[in-house]
């Protein structure tokens, strides 16, 4: 699965993943103004896709600024990535995407060559995205034994990145190494990015996988039906406490009952080196109408109050290993992860 974002004569194409897995529907993003509206209505989704969807985003941006007056000024970048940066906030591959972005800005002397730079940089962050996914898939399968039931939550697939995936490309890579695993994918209320989403991934590549209602991972530890957990990240602090899809908490916290590995794969650009805890993350709350219908599909009283957290923060107690494309982190994580961020 990797024509799910392409670039296409100055346009940016996604596959609108709310549509799947029942019908493959493309959407063409002409303007930053469509790119935005796609990040926030879950048109593409998970943190590294994020980030590269928005650095196309930029492109697109600073193309109507050159086309409107003939220039795209510094300010004219800062309110480019501004209201990017806005439209969701918890995964840091966002704001490191812009960064990369607002660096290649500064860097082009001549504005002619403003608008290839930006195109070759959004370019090169969505290549470099599917390469690193590779390696950490490498590393990561290294952690994967023959006979391993694993249950992952939400999608960390090659759908919430460049290609290939992070908690998947580490299932893909092991499956593909030959060794014979099973997984267990939560559902992933509410928006069922495990059903829809995880559940298709790993069916089309031939992977042994099966579903179950993400209030499944307390029974699943303790009775050792699954004997691994992995799940990708959206933000990482200093000292390894992680920002993922919301009920990863609950489910670390079940692994760590049961004395089961929790491992999370994520590349570099999910570690966020300005922050020394997840105290810091911003913790998206997205509207409560998306608890209370599901496909469009009413499943409450109509007018009953709801609350959506998009995300949790596992503390990095609960974590065994980071999985990146620069090798496994092992504890003191803090030491490593100032490490690798620096
Ligand atoms: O709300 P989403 O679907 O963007 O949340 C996605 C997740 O939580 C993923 O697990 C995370 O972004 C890692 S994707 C490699």
């Amino acid at each position: 699965m990797t024509d799910h974002i392409y670039w296409k004569e100055g346009s940016l194409y996604v596959l609108d993943q709310r549509a799947l897995p029942f019908k493959k529907v493309y959407i063409q993003c002409r303007t930053l103004a469509d790119v935005i509206k796609a990040i926030k209505n879950m048109t593409i989704r998970g943190a590294p896709l994020i980030g590269i969807v928005a650095a196309y985003g930029v492109v697109l941006g600073a193309g109507e600024a050159l086309q409107s007056k003939g220039r795209c000024t510094e300010a004219d970048m800062g309110r480019i990535c501004a209201r990017l940066k806005a439209t969701r906030p918890t995964a840091v591959n966002l704001a490191w995407a812009l960064d990369r972005m607002k660096d290649v800005y500064k860097r082009c002397i001549h504005d002619a060559d403003r608008l290839d730079m930006l195109t070759d940089e959004a370019i090169a962050i969505h290549v470099e995205d599917i390469q690193n996914n590779r390696m950490l898939s490498l590393y990561g399968a290294e952690l994967i034994a023959d006979g391993d039931t694993i249950l992952t939550h939400c999608n960390a697939g090659a759908l919430a990145t460049g290609g290939y995936g992070t908690a998947l490309g580490v299932l893909r890579a092991a499956h593909e190494a030959g060794k014979r695993i099973k997984v267990i994918a939560t559902e992933t209320r509410p928006y069922l990015q495990g059903a829809r989403l995880t559940v298709w991934e790993l069916w089309q590549d031939g992977i042994d996988v099966e579903l179950v209602p993400d209030n499944h991972a307390g029974l699943l530890c303790r009775k050792g039906i699954v004997n691994k957990v992995i799940v990708g990240a959206d933000r990482i602090a200093l000292n390894g406490d992680t920002a993922n899809k919301i009920g990863t908490y609950m489910i670390a916290l079940c692994a760590h009952q049961s004395q089961i590995p929790f491992f999370v794969a994520a590349p570099v650009s999910s570690f966020d080196r300005h922050i020394e805890n997840g105290s810091y993350i911003e913790i998206e709350e997205r509207d409560g109408k998306e608890v209370k219908y599901v496909q469009g599909k009413i499943l409450t009283v109509k007018d009953v109050k709801a609350r959506y957290y998009s995300f949790d923060v596992t503390p990095a107690r609960y974590i065994s290993n980071f999985i990146t494309e620069k090798g496994i982190i092992e504890r003191p994580f803090r030491k490593y992860i100032r490490m690798l961020c620096s």
